[in-house]
């Protein structure tokens, strides 16, 4: 087994680990650093479960090797609460009770906030579009689409 030194900074907090260089990013989050509010599902690219910002963007974290992610700024949905503020995002979910198993809430979650930090125009129209990369099971998107949207009603008015 090869491996790799690496030191990134995840949710604000720096890093250095030695990774096996086949240890997927998802799995050097879960496993290494005990953050498991990052999910497993499909393990191929499909359903989004696993999504973390990296660098700015939504990833899935589960299509990154780790030593991919040496160097870089990762947020997970552990690090989006603040001081005991939850982001914007994760209100709207509880406001609008968006949540059913919660499995891939997450993953909508970490997708919506890169979209809205990377464009702030964003719409009420464009929300099914951002999270297009994200499947649920449960809910049948009405109250997702209704939960990102009453984020975006609550950080406008910030
Ligand atoms: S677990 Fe990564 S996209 Fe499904
Ligand atoms: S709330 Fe259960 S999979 Fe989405």
């Amino acid at each position: 087994m090869s491996k790799y030194n690496i030191t990134l900074e995840l949710n604000g907090v720096k890093h250095s680990n030695s990774v096996d260089t086949k240890k997927l990013l998802l799995n050097y989050i879960r496993e290494d650093l005990h953050l498991t509010g990052t999910k497993e599902s499909c393990g191929e690219g499909e359903c989004g479960s696993c999504t973390v910002i990296m660098d700015g963007k939504a990833v899935n974290s589960c299509l990154i090797l780790a030593v991919e992610a040496d160097k870089s700024k990762i947020t997970t949905i552990e690090g989006l609460e603040i001081e005991g503020n939850l982001d914007s995002i994760q209100q709207g979910f509880i406001d609008e009770h968006g949540v059913q198993c919660g499995f891939c809430i997450p993953g909508f979650i970490m997708t919506a906030r890169a979209a809205f930090d990377s464009d702030p125009d964003l719409k009420r129209s464009d929300i099914p579009g951002v999270v297009a990369g994200n499947l649920c099971r449960c809910t049948g998107y009405v109250k997702i689409f209704k939960s990102i949207d009453k984020a975006l009603r609550l950080e406008r008015k910030r």
